[in-house]
């Protein structure tokens, strides 16, 4: 039977504040553009805390102080998506999976221990999500667009994501590293997994690393 993440939950972690991210990459928008390809197979060397800010950056940012807007845009500025960090091995981060917070620009860790056999469990067959140093997992909070949107919101949100998804994916290319965008999940396993709370949907995974 599949461990899930609730035997490994951790309370009232405080926040870990993320170095700055990077406004200055070297690789064009074109190139980075170019040289996207969707990777599957990893180098198992670990990422730096300063790859892990850049690509949590790259997702939900905050880029604009006074409306909380992001990096990707957002259907009226309801901001449904979280961002979840699956994390094995980087120096100065204990293994677990940690919730990306963008108006401190912090990781929170929700559970502990290399998490990504679990998270990989919970695909149609993708194991190669598990080799990965880091995986991002996508969701949404549907309430948040549903209270201005209705009926309309789960359209507006899938849409949203992609936008998450590939702020992600040209991060990646222009740190070096590679991705894909995994929809083949079981969703109700995944959020176990992930230990997602009630409301909450998981949508994309997105394991980031060297290419092996
Ligand atoms: C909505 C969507 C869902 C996808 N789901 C998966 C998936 O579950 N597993 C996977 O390996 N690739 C997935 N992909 C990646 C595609 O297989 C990939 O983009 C396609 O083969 C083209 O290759 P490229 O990304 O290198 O251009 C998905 C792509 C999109 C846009």
């Amino acid at each position: 039977m599949t461990d899930h993440g609730q035997a490994n939950a951790v309370g009232g972690a405080e926040p870990i504040r993320l170095p700055e991210p990077s406004r200055t990459g070297t690789l064009s928008l074109e190139a980075t553009l170019e040289r996207r390809r969707s990777l599957r197979a990893f180098a198992p060397e670990p990422l730096s805390i300063q790859q892990i800010a850049q690509l949590a950056w790259s997702a939900q940012g905050v880029t604009e102080p006074a409306t909380g807007y992001r990096t990707a845009p957002s259907a009226g500025g309801t901001l449904p998506v979280e961002v979840d960090l699956v994390v094995h091995g980087v120096p100065d981060l204990e293994d677990g999976v940690y919730r990306y917070l963008p108006a401190e620009h912090a990781l929170r860790r929700r559970l502990a221990g290399d998490r990504r056999r679990a998270v990989a469990d919970a695909t149609l067959n993708q194991g190669f999500v598990a080799d990965a140093p880091v995986v991002l997992a996508l969701s949404s909070v549907a309430a948040r667009t549903a209270a201005t949107f209705g009926g309309f919101a789960d359209r507006l949100i899938d849409m949203e994501v992609g936008h998450v998804g590939q702020n992600v994916s040209l991060q990646a290319v222009a740190l070096g590293l590679g991705t894909v965008v995994v929809a083949g999940l079981r969703e109700a396993e995944l959020a176990a997994a992930l230990a997602l709370d009630e409301g909450e949907r998981p949508i994309y995974l997105m394991p980031v690393g060297r290419a092996a």
